[in-house]
Protein backbone atom coordinates (compact mmCIF):
# COMPACT_ATOMS: atom_id res chain seq x y z
CA UNK A 1 0.00 0.00 0.00
CA UNK A 2 1.30 3.41 -0.68
CA UNK A 3 0.13 7.17 -0.59
CA UNK A 4 0.75 10.06 -2.49
CA UNK A 5 -0.30 12.33 -0.23
CA UNK A 6 -2.35 13.24 3.02
CA UNK A 7 -5.48 13.10 0.86
CA UNK A 8 -5.88 9.58 -0.17
CA UNK A 9 -4.49 8.48 3.21
CA UNK A 10 -6.95 10.32 5.12
CA UNK A 11 -9.69 9.37 2.92
CA UNK A 12 -9.85 5.85 1.59
CA UNK A 13 -11.94 2.92 2.59
CA UNK A 14 -10.69 0.29 4.42
CA UNK A 15 -11.34 -2.32 2.11
CA UNK A 16 -8.86 -0.42 -0.59
CA UNK A 17 -6.01 0.49 1.96
CA UNK A 18 -6.28 -2.84 3.46
CA UNK A 19 -8.32 -5.62 2.41
CA UNK A 20 -6.33 -8.39 4.74
CA UNK A 21 -7.95 -6.82 7.71
CA UNK A 22 -11.09 -5.63 5.57
CA UNK A 23 -11.57 -9.86 5.18
CA UNK A 24 -10.62 -10.61 8.44
CA UNK A 25 -13.45 -8.16 10.20
CA UNK A 26 -15.69 -9.30 7.53
CA UNK A 27 -14.69 -13.36 8.30
CA UNK A 28 -15.37 -12.36 11.89
CA UNK A 29 -19.19 -10.20 11.34
CA UNK A 30 -20.05 -13.86 9.60
CA UNK A 31 -19.07 -16.11 11.81
CA UNK A 32 -20.84 -14.10 14.88
CA UNK A 33 -23.78 -14.22 13.00
CA UNK A 34 -23.19 -18.16 11.60
CA UNK A 35 -22.66 -19.37 14.88
CA UNK A 36 -25.29 -18.95 18.59
CA UNK A 37 -23.29 -17.44 20.76
CA UNK A 38 -23.27 -18.34 24.06
CA UNK A 39 -20.62 -16.87 25.96
CA UNK A 40 -21.57 -15.23 29.21
CA UNK A 41 -19.69 -12.53 29.13
CA UNK A 42 -20.29 -11.54 25.46
CA UNK A 43 -22.79 -9.46 23.87
CA UNK A 44 -23.48 -7.72 20.75
CA UNK A 45 -23.44 -4.11 21.11
CA UNK A 46 -25.76 -2.01 18.77
CA UNK A 47 -24.86 -0.57 15.19
CA UNK A 48 -25.01 2.70 17.19
CA UNK A 49 -22.48 1.85 19.73
CA UNK A 50 -20.59 0.87 16.87
CA UNK A 51 -20.73 3.97 14.96
CA UNK A 52 -20.08 5.84 17.63
CA UNK A 53 -16.98 4.18 18.93
CA UNK A 54 -15.64 4.45 15.07
CA UNK A 55 -15.44 8.13 14.70
CA UNK A 56 -12.90 11.20 14.62
CA UNK A 57 -13.93 11.32 18.62
CA UNK A 58 -10.34 8.81 18.69
CA UNK A 59 -8.13 11.70 17.54
CA UNK A 60 -8.37 13.68 20.47
CA UNK A 61 -6.24 13.50 23.45
CA UNK A 62 -8.32 14.50 26.82
CA UNK A 63 -6.02 13.70 29.88
CA UNK A 64 -8.05 14.93 33.47
CA UNK A 65 -11.62 15.41 33.38
CA UNK A 66 -14.74 17.37 31.53
CA UNK A 67 -13.69 21.28 32.26
CA UNK A 68 -10.32 20.25 33.74
CA UNK A 69 -8.06 18.77 30.96
CA UNK A 70 -4.62 19.06 30.00
CA UNK A 71 -4.97 19.39 26.44
CA UNK A 72 -6.55 22.50 24.63
CA UNK A 73 -9.58 21.65 22.11
CA UNK A 74 -11.75 19.54 24.93
CA UNK A 75 -14.92 22.03 24.41
CA UNK A 76 -16.70 18.86 22.30
CA UNK A 77 -15.36 15.46 23.76
CA UNK A 78 -16.28 17.61 26.76
CA UNK A 79 -19.83 17.18 26.61
CA UNK A 80 -19.51 13.65 25.69
CA UNK A 81 -18.09 12.81 28.76
CA UNK A 82 -20.31 14.73 30.81
CA UNK A 83 -23.45 12.80 29.47
CA UNK A 84 -21.81 9.64 29.71
CA UNK A 85 -21.28 10.48 33.19
CA UNK A 86 -24.72 11.90 33.60
CA UNK A 87 -26.40 9.19 31.97
CA UNK A 88 -24.52 6.27 34.08
CA UNK A 89 -25.21 8.48 37.75
CA UNK A 90 -29.27 8.39 36.21
CA UNK A 91 -29.02 4.92 35.42
CA UNK A 92 -27.68 3.43 38.58
CA UNK A 93 -28.51 6.23 40.79
CA UNK A 94 -24.76 6.58 41.83
CA UNK A 95 -23.52 9.70 43.44
CA UNK A 96 -20.40 10.18 41.50
CA UNK A 97 -19.58 7.89 37.78
CA UNK A 98 -16.16 7.63 36.32
CA UNK A 99 -16.35 6.79 32.83
CA UNK A 100 -12.94 6.34 31.68
CA UNK A 101 -11.69 2.75 33.02
CA UNK A 102 -10.44 0.90 29.35
CA UNK A 103 -12.22 -1.99 30.80
CA UNK A 104 -13.07 -4.35 33.82
CA UNK A 105 -9.94 -5.30 35.27
CA UNK A 106 -8.93 -1.45 34.89
CA UNK A 107 -11.99 -0.67 36.84
CA UNK A 108 -11.13 -2.96 39.37
CA UNK A 109 -7.45 -1.84 39.52
CA UNK A 110 -8.92 2.28 40.44
CA UNK A 111 -11.35 1.04 42.84
CA UNK A 112 -8.19 -0.90 45.09
CA UNK A 113 -5.98 1.84 44.33
CA UNK A 114 -8.53 4.18 45.56
CA UNK A 115 -9.09 2.29 49.11
CA UNK A 116 -6.18 0.03 49.56
CA UNK A 117 -1.95 0.96 50.31
CA UNK A 118 0.23 -1.99 48.93
CA UNK A 119 0.04 -4.88 50.29
CA UNK A 120 -3.24 -4.21 51.85
CA UNK A 121 -5.52 -7.09 52.58
CA UNK A 122 -8.09 -7.54 50.99
CA UNK A 123 -11.11 -10.78 50.60
CA UNK A 124 -12.74 -11.74 47.36
CA UNK A 125 -14.56 -14.81 45.72
CA UNK A 126 -11.93 -17.36 44.61
CA UNK A 127 -11.38 -17.81 41.22
CA UNK A 128 -11.93 -21.27 40.98
CA UNK A 129 -15.57 -20.55 42.74
CA UNK A 130 -16.91 -18.44 40.03
CA UNK A 131 -14.50 -15.27 40.90
CA UNK A 132 -12.39 -12.97 38.29
CA UNK A 133 -8.81 -12.96 38.63
CA UNK A 134 -8.88 -9.03 39.09
CA UNK A 135 -9.90 -10.34 42.08
CA UNK A 136 -6.67 -11.08 44.09
CA UNK A 137 -5.08 -13.86 41.68
CA UNK A 138 -1.10 -14.73 42.41
CA UNK A 139 -0.06 -14.31 38.92
CA UNK A 140 -2.69 -10.68 38.69
CA UNK A 141 -1.50 -7.21 39.74
CA UNK A 142 -4.48 -8.08 42.41
CA UNK A 143 -2.49 -10.39 43.78
CA UNK A 144 0.80 -9.37 43.28
CA UNK A 145 -0.17 -5.07 44.69
CA UNK A 146 -2.29 -6.64 47.46
CA UNK A 147 -2.49 -9.71 49.98
CA UNK A 148 -6.01 -11.33 48.57
CA UNK A 149 -7.51 -13.79 50.64
CA UNK A 150 -10.53 -15.94 49.23
CA UNK A 151 -13.92 -17.26 50.02
CA UNK A 152 -15.98 -19.68 47.79
CA UNK A 153 -19.41 -21.41 47.65
CA UNK A 154 -20.90 -24.29 49.91
CA UNK A 155 -20.47 -27.72 49.06
CA UNK A 156 -23.94 -28.81 49.55
CA UNK A 157 -26.37 -26.05 46.97
CA UNK A 158 -23.27 -24.03 45.43
CA UNK A 159 -24.17 -20.82 46.80
CA UNK A 160 -21.76 -18.53 48.19
CA UNK A 161 -20.59 -19.27 51.74
CA UNK A 162 -22.02 -16.04 53.77
CA UNK A 163 -20.54 -17.99 56.99
CA UNK A 164 -17.50 -18.65 55.48
CA UNK A 165 -16.90 -15.15 54.24
CA UNK A 166 -18.04 -13.77 57.74
CA UNK A 167 -15.66 -16.16 59.45
CA UNK A 168 -12.68 -15.36 57.09
CA UNK A 169 -13.12 -11.45 57.38
CA UNK A 170 -13.34 -11.90 61.10
CA UNK A 171 -9.85 -13.85 60.83
CA UNK A 172 -8.09 -11.80 58.04
CA UNK A 173 -9.42 -8.32 58.83
CA UNK A 174 -9.35 -7.48 55.31
CA UNK A 175 -9.35 -3.57 54.32
CA UNK A 176 -11.57 -4.14 51.41
CA UNK A 177 -14.16 -6.73 50.66
CA UNK A 178 -15.46 -7.94 46.91
CA UNK A 179 -18.15 -9.24 45.89
CA UNK A 180 -19.35 -10.16 42.38
CA UNK A 181 -18.41 -12.61 40.00
CA UNK A 182 -17.81 -14.32 36.34
CA UNK A 183 -19.42 -17.50 36.77
CA UNK A 184 -21.79 -17.16 39.50
CA UNK A 185 -25.49 -17.84 38.57
CA UNK A 186 -27.36 -16.88 41.59
CA UNK A 187 -28.70 -13.54 42.70
CA UNK A 188 -25.55 -12.00 45.37
CA UNK A 189 -26.79 -10.84 48.23
CA UNK A 190 -25.00 -7.43 48.93
CA UNK A 191 -26.48 -6.47 52.28
CA UNK A 192 -25.44 -9.16 53.87
CA UNK A 193 -22.14 -8.40 52.54
CA UNK A 194 -22.03 -4.81 53.83
CA UNK A 195 -23.20 -6.41 57.27
CA UNK A 196 -19.55 -8.14 57.08
CA UNK A 197 -17.51 -5.09 56.01
CA UNK A 198 -19.26 -3.15 58.56
CA UNK A 199 -18.43 -5.54 61.30
CA UNK A 200 -14.63 -6.33 60.20
CA UNK A 201 -14.35 -2.36 59.30
CA UNK A 202 -13.47 -2.74 55.76
CA UNK A 203 -14.85 -1.30 52.56
CA UNK A 204 -17.34 -2.64 50.42
CA UNK A 205 -16.50 -3.09 46.23
CA UNK A 206 -18.99 -4.75 44.41
CA UNK A 207 -17.90 -5.82 40.99
CA UNK A 208 -21.03 -6.11 39.04
CA UNK A 209 -19.37 -6.75 35.02
CA UNK A 210 -21.32 -9.50 34.89
CA UNK A 211 -25.09 -8.47 35.88
CA UNK A 212 -25.10 -4.69 35.23
CA UNK A 213 -27.68 -4.84 32.68
CA UNK A 214 -29.64 -6.76 34.90
CA UNK A 215 -29.02 -4.63 37.94
CA UNK A 216 -29.87 -1.38 35.18
CA UNK A 217 -33.37 -3.19 34.93
CA UNK A 218 -33.98 -4.11 38.39
CA UNK A 219 -33.84 -7.56 37.32
CA UNK A 220 -30.87 -7.92 40.32
CA UNK A 221 -31.04 -6.29 43.21
CA UNK A 222 -28.56 -3.17 42.83
CA UNK A 223 -25.43 -2.78 44.90
CA UNK A 224 -25.36 0.79 44.05
CA UNK A 225 -25.37 2.70 47.75
CA UNK A 226 -25.11 -0.47 49.21
CA UNK A 227 -21.35 -0.66 48.39
CA UNK A 228 -18.74 1.90 48.63
CA UNK A 229 -17.46 1.66 45.04
CA UNK A 230 -19.04 -0.04 41.65
CA UNK A 231 -17.37 -1.42 39.04
CA UNK A 232 -18.65 -2.49 35.74
CA UNK A 233 -17.71 -3.59 32.07
CA UNK A 234 -19.71 -2.00 29.95
CA UNK A 235 -19.77 -5.06 27.07
CA UNK A 236 -21.41 -7.79 29.04
CA UNK A 237 -25.42 -7.71 29.88
CA UNK A 238 -25.05 -3.58 29.21
CA UNK A 239 -24.42 -4.47 25.71
CA UNK A 240 -21.91 -1.67 25.23
CA UNK A 241 -18.57 -0.82 23.78
CA UNK A 242 -15.45 -2.69 25.62
CA UNK A 243 -14.51 -0.84 28.71
CA UNK A 244 -15.22 0.14 32.02
CA UNK A 245 -17.00 2.19 34.92
CA UNK A 246 -16.55 2.94 38.56
CA UNK A 247 -19.35 4.16 40.34
CA UNK A 248 -19.08 5.52 44.26
CA UNK A 249 -20.40 7.25 46.66
CA UNK A 250 -18.96 11.26 47.04
CA UNK A 251 -16.53 10.57 49.39
CA UNK A 252 -14.64 8.34 47.17
CA UNK A 253 -15.19 10.39 44.09
CA UNK A 254 -11.52 12.28 44.47
CA UNK A 255 -9.83 8.84 45.03
CA UNK A 256 -11.71 7.12 42.25
CA UNK A 257 -11.36 9.76 39.82
CA UNK A 258 -7.11 10.33 40.68
CA UNK A 259 -6.54 6.12 40.87
CA UNK A 260 -7.98 6.23 37.15
CA UNK A 261 -6.05 9.19 36.22
CA UNK A 262 -3.17 10.01 37.09
CA UNK A 263 -2.72 6.80 38.88
CA UNK A 264 -3.65 3.76 35.62
CA UNK A 265 -4.43 5.78 32.50
CA UNK A 266 -2.97 8.16 30.58
CA UNK A 267 -5.45 9.59 27.88
CA UNK A 268 -9.05 8.52 27.61
CA UNK A 269 -10.68 6.61 24.77
CA UNK A 270 -12.89 9.86 24.04
CA UNK A 271 -14.24 7.51 21.11
CA UNK A 272 -15.27 4.24 23.46
CA UNK A 273 -16.67 6.79 25.83
CA UNK A 274 -19.03 7.97 23.25
CA UNK A 275 -19.82 4.45 22.54
CA UNK A 276 -21.00 4.48 26.31
CA UNK A 277 -22.89 7.11 26.18
CA UNK A 278 -24.86 5.99 23.41
CA UNK A 279 -25.48 2.30 25.38
CA UNK A 280 -26.00 3.85 28.58
CA UNK A 281 -28.79 6.32 27.03
CA UNK A 282 -30.08 2.60 25.50
CA UNK A 283 -30.27 1.13 29.11
CA UNK A 284 -32.30 4.00 30.45
CA UNK A 285 -35.87 3.13 28.21
CA UNK A 286 -38.17 0.48 28.92
CA UNK A 287 -37.29 -1.08 25.64
CA UNK A 288 -34.01 -2.13 27.21
CA UNK A 289 -35.64 -3.14 30.63
CA UNK A 290 -37.66 -5.35 28.99
CA UNK A 291 -34.71 -6.79 27.10
CA UNK A 292 -33.16 -7.74 30.52
CA UNK A 293 -36.15 -9.52 31.43
CA UNK A 294 -36.04 -11.93 28.77
CA UNK A 295 -31.98 -12.77 29.30
CA UNK A 296 -33.42 -14.08 32.78
CA UNK A 297 -36.40 -15.48 31.12
CA UNK A 298 -34.12 -17.05 28.22
CA UNK A 299 -32.04 -18.12 30.73
CA UNK A 300 -34.19 -19.91 33.00
CA UNK A 301 -35.93 -21.73 30.31
CA UNK A 302 -32.56 -22.80 28.93
CA UNK A 303 -31.78 -24.66 32.50
CA UNK A 304 -35.29 -26.17 32.49
CA UNK A 305 -34.64 -27.70 28.92
CA UNK A 306 -30.95 -29.01 29.83
CA UNK A 307 -32.61 -30.26 33.28
CA UNK A 308 -35.02 -31.91 31.84
CA UNK A 309 -32.54 -33.88 29.61
CA UNK A 310 -30.57 -34.88 32.47
CA UNK A 311 -27.63 -32.03 32.14
CA UNK A 312 -26.60 -31.55 35.79
CA UNK A 313 -26.80 -27.71 36.24
CA UNK A 314 -24.29 -25.93 39.13
CA UNK A 315 -26.74 -24.86 42.18
CA UNK A 316 -29.10 -26.65 40.29
CA UNK A 317 -30.55 -23.66 37.66
CA UNK A 318 -30.08 -20.01 37.79
CA UNK A 319 -31.26 -16.78 38.75
CA UNK A 320 -29.39 -14.27 36.31
CA UNK A 321 -28.20 -14.40 32.45
CA UNK A 322 -26.08 -17.18 33.08
CA UNK A 323 -25.51 -21.23 33.64
CA UNK A 324 -22.95 -23.59 34.63
CA UNK A 325 -23.02 -27.52 33.49
CA UNK A 326 -21.62 -29.63 35.67
CA UNK A 327 -19.83 -32.65 33.92
CA UNK A 328 -18.06 -34.13 36.59
CA UNK A 329 -20.27 -36.99 36.58
CA UNK A 330 -19.98 -37.68 32.62
CA UNK A 331 -17.56 -38.87 31.13
CA UNK A 332 -16.44 -35.77 29.01
CA UNK A 333 -14.22 -32.78 30.18
CA UNK A 334 -15.02 -29.18 29.75
CA UNK A 335 -12.82 -29.24 26.75
CA UNK A 336 -14.17 -31.84 25.46
CA UNK A 337 -18.09 -30.05 25.56
CA UNK A 338 -16.75 -26.98 24.39
CA UNK A 339 -15.23 -28.68 21.05
CA UNK A 340 -18.24 -30.51 20.90
CA UNK A 341 -20.80 -27.57 20.83
CA UNK A 342 -18.70 -25.91 18.74
CA UNK A 343 -19.04 -28.35 16.00
CA UNK A 344 -23.03 -28.55 16.57
CA UNK A 345 -22.72 -24.34 15.74
CA UNK A 346 -22.83 -23.39 19.52
CA UNK A 347 -20.07 -20.85 20.54
CA UNK A 348 -19.66 -21.57 24.59
CA UNK A 349 -16.32 -21.60 27.12
CA UNK A 350 -14.84 -24.28 29.07
CA UNK A 351 -15.22 -23.70 32.61
CA UNK A 352 -14.14 -24.75 35.96
CA UNK A 353 -17.32 -25.48 38.39
CA UNK A 354 -16.78 -25.80 42.09
CA UNK A 355 -14.28 -27.79 44.07
CA UNK A 356 -13.40 -28.93 40.34
CA UNK A 357 -10.93 -31.62 40.42
CA UNK A 358 -9.58 -31.07 36.71
CA UNK A 359 -6.98 -28.40 35.85
CA UNK A 360 -8.51 -25.07 34.02
CA UNK A 361 -7.24 -25.82 30.60
CA UNK A 362 -9.37 -28.74 30.87
CA UNK A 363 -12.39 -28.16 33.60
CA UNK A 364 -15.39 -30.09 34.53
CA UNK A 365 -18.08 -27.36 33.11
CA UNK A 366 -19.32 -25.50 30.72
CA UNK A 367 -20.27 -21.40 31.32
CA UNK A 368 -23.39 -20.71 29.38
CA UNK A 369 -25.09 -17.47 28.57
CA UNK A 370 -28.61 -16.11 26.99
CA UNK A 371 -27.10 -12.28 26.53
CA UNK A 372 -26.11 -12.26 23.00
CA UNK A 373 -28.52 -14.54 21.90
CA UNK A 374 -31.50 -12.48 23.36
CA UNK A 375 -30.28 -9.37 21.85
CA UNK A 376 -30.32 -10.90 18.50
CA UNK A 377 -33.84 -11.94 19.18
CA UNK A 378 -34.48 -15.55 20.72
CA UNK A 379 -37.04 -16.30 22.80
CA UNK A 380 -37.85 -19.04 25.32
CA UNK A 381 -38.71 -20.98 22.74
CA UNK A 382 -35.49 -21.06 21.10
CA UNK A 383 -33.98 -21.74 24.46
CA UNK A 384 -35.69 -24.59 24.30
CA UNK A 385 -34.72 -26.04 21.75
CA UNK A 386 -31.22 -25.16 22.03
CA UNK A 387 -31.33 -27.06 25.30
CA UNK A 388 -31.91 -30.42 23.55
CA UNK A 389 -29.06 -29.73 20.26
CA UNK A 390 -27.03 -28.80 23.53
CA UNK A 391 -28.08 -32.13 25.52
CA UNK A 392 -27.91 -34.38 22.89
CA UNK A 393 -24.57 -32.87 21.96
CA UNK A 394 -23.44 -33.54 25.36
CA UNK A 395 -24.03 -37.37 24.74
CA UNK A 396 -20.77 -38.92 24.53
CA UNK A 397 -22.47 -41.41 22.39
CA UNK A 398 -23.02 -38.65 19.74
CA UNK A 399 -20.74 -38.72 16.96
CA UNK A 400 -19.83 -36.86 13.74
CA UNK A 401 -22.60 -37.28 11.84
CA UNK A 402 -25.11 -36.12 15.13
CA UNK A 403 -22.97 -32.97 15.85
CA UNK A 404 -23.05 -32.17 11.88
CA UNK A 405 -26.88 -32.10 12.24
CA UNK A 406 -27.01 -30.74 15.43
CA UNK A 407 -24.97 -28.17 13.56
CA UNK A 408 -27.62 -27.59 10.71
CA UNK A 409 -30.36 -26.91 13.77
CA UNK A 410 -28.38 -24.73 15.37
CA UNK A 411 -27.94 -22.74 12.04
CA UNK A 412 -31.45 -22.52 11.33
CA UNK A 413 -32.67 -20.88 14.26
CA UNK A 414 -29.76 -18.55 13.19
CA UNK A 415 -31.23 -17.75 10.29
CA UNK A 416 -34.56 -17.00 11.83
CA UNK A 417 -32.95 -13.86 13.52
CA UNK A 418 -30.55 -12.63 11.60
CA UNK A 419 -27.29 -10.79 12.92
CA UNK A 420 -26.43 -7.08 11.59
CA UNK A 421 -27.94 -7.01 8.47
CA UNK A 422 -27.56 -4.08 7.53
CA UNK A 423 -23.64 -4.29 8.37
CA UNK A 424 -23.76 -7.42 5.86
CA UNK A 425 -25.15 -5.91 3.07
CA UNK A 426 -22.98 -3.13 3.10
CA UNK A 427 -19.75 -4.77 4.25
CA UNK A 428 -17.34 -4.11 1.67
CA UNK A 429 -15.56 -7.19 1.50
CA UNK A 430 -13.08 -7.87 -1.17
CA UNK A 431 -14.05 -11.34 -2.83
C1 LIG B 1 -16.52 -10.03 37.22
C2 LIG B 1 -15.57 -9.50 36.19
N1 LIG B 1 -14.83 -8.42 36.50
C3 LIG B 1 -13.94 -7.91 35.64
C4 LIG B 1 -13.77 -8.46 34.39
C5 LIG B 1 -12.70 -7.90 33.51
O1 LIG B 1 -13.17 -7.19 32.42
P1 LIG B 1 -12.18 -6.87 31.21
O2 LIG B 1 -12.02 -8.12 30.44
O3 LIG B 1 -12.89 -5.76 30.48
O4 LIG B 1 -10.89 -6.38 31.81
C6 LIG B 1 -14.53 -9.56 34.01
C7 LIG B 1 -14.35 -10.14 32.66
O5 LIG B 1 -14.79 -11.16 32.29
C8 LIG B 1 -15.44 -10.10 34.95
O6 LIG B 1 -16.16 -11.20 34.65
Amino acid sequence: MSFTDSDSYLGQDLADVDPDVARMIGDELDRQGDTLEMIASENFTSVAVLQAVGTVLTNKYAEGLPGKRYYGGCEVVDRVEQLAIDRAKELFGADHANVQPHSGATANQAAYMATMKPGDRGLAMALAHGGHLSHGLKVNFSGRDYEFHHYGVSRDDHRIDMDEVRSKALEVRPAVIVAGASAYPRIIDFGAFREIADEVGARLIVDMAHIAGLVAAGVHPSPVGVADIVTTTTHKTLGGPRAGIVLSSEELARDVDRAVFPGLQGGPLMHVIAGKAVALGHALTPEFRARQQRVVDNSAALAASLSGAGVSLVSGGTDNHLLLVDLSATPLTGADAEERLDRAGITVNKNGIPFDERPPTVTSGLRIGTAALTTRGLGTDEMTEIGAIIAAALDPAAGEGELAELGERSRAIGDRFPLYPSLRETAAIPG
